[in-house]
């Protein structure tokens, strides 16, 4: 296995030698559900540091394509690099974990650990996946709270905080794990309306602060355009609109966005 490991190993300097400067290539991917095609052909590309908003209808796929960026979801078809790293067809498990280090996630749902401090809660990840002493995971973990604006709720509860408070620590609880790659899954729609705003307010100050790239699906057009430089039009499993990000809400060139956008922001 060592063997494996060690050639796993040099595929993965090599690819980053090799100066792709892409954090994610998505070439041909399907994905069905039983009979339901999900995706089809899919091909996304994602440069280094770019903040690219994800909008589509219910059902067009935008979660599965987060799900199988981090790992969660096997493609039936086509290939995922992460970093110029090979994801899928999956590499020898030594390489793929550490390439998935990378990558964290954020659901719309927060799920924080209820018998945990907030303070533990993101101390979890390094101490368990990463190995740290409790000591460097709790300063990490103090860190990051402040990056979200939780500092002084380290000993609260997870059922004595808002839902935006929560949302906030589970944000914290993944950059805790030091990603490269930011996956944001409709993190505010859990949230009560007056709660929104904190949240994107903390999105919007990593995408503006850090040299995360990250890719959000997100129902908030107006917050898209301001923190997003790109935007992608999701339908039925495919992109049918690719742009700046403010080109493509404000003057949407495709008919399926311009029906999208104005039933949304109807609402
Ligand atoms: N694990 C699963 N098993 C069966 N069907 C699934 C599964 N996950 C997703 N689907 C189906 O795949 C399709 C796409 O789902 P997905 O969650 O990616 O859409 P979405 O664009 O994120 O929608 P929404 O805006 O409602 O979150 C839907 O028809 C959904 O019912
Ligand atoms: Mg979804």
């Amino acid at each position: 296995m060592r063997g494996v490991d060690v050639a796993g190993a040099a595929e993965v300097t090599d690819a980053t030698e090799s100066g792709d400067r892409t954090a994610i290539r998505v070439s041909g991917v399907s994905k069905s559900f039983g009979s339901t095609a999900v995706l089809t052909d899919l091909d996304l590309v994602v440069g280094m540091r770019e903040k690219v908003a994800l909008i589509g209808p219910s059902g067009s796929g935008k979660t599965t394509v987060l799900r199988v960026l981090a790992g969660l979801e096997r493609p039936d078809g086509g290939e995922v690099a992460l970093f110029g790293s090979t994801v899928w067809p999956r590499p020898p498990k030594a390489v793929y974990r550490r390439v998935m280090l990378d990558v964290g996630m954020v659901f719309q749902q927060f799920n924080l650990f209820p018998h945990m401090t907030a303070l533990r809660n993101v101390m979890e990840g390094p101490m368990r996946a990463k190995g740290w002493s409790r000591g460097a995971a709790a300063e990490k973990a103090r860190e990051v709270l402040d990056m979200v604006g939780m500092s002084g709720y380290e000993k609260s509860w997870p059922a004595q905080l808002s839902g935006g408070q929560q949302q906030r620590v589970a944000i914290a609880r993944t950059l805790a794990m030091e990603p490269r790659l930011l996956l944001l899954d409709e993190v505010t729609s859990a949230l009560d309306p007056e709660l929104v705003g904190e949240v994107l307010a903390v999105i919007r100050r990593l995408s503006t602060d850090t040299d995360l790239t990250i890719l959000m699906v997100t129902h908030e057009m107006t917050f898209a355009a301001r923190s997003a430089d790109r935007v992608l039009m999701f339908d039925s499993g495919v992109v049918v609109e690719n742009g700046p990000a403010q080109e493509v809400l404000r003057n949407p060139g495709h008919e399926r966005t311009r029906r999208f956008l104005s039933a949304v922001l109807e609402r």
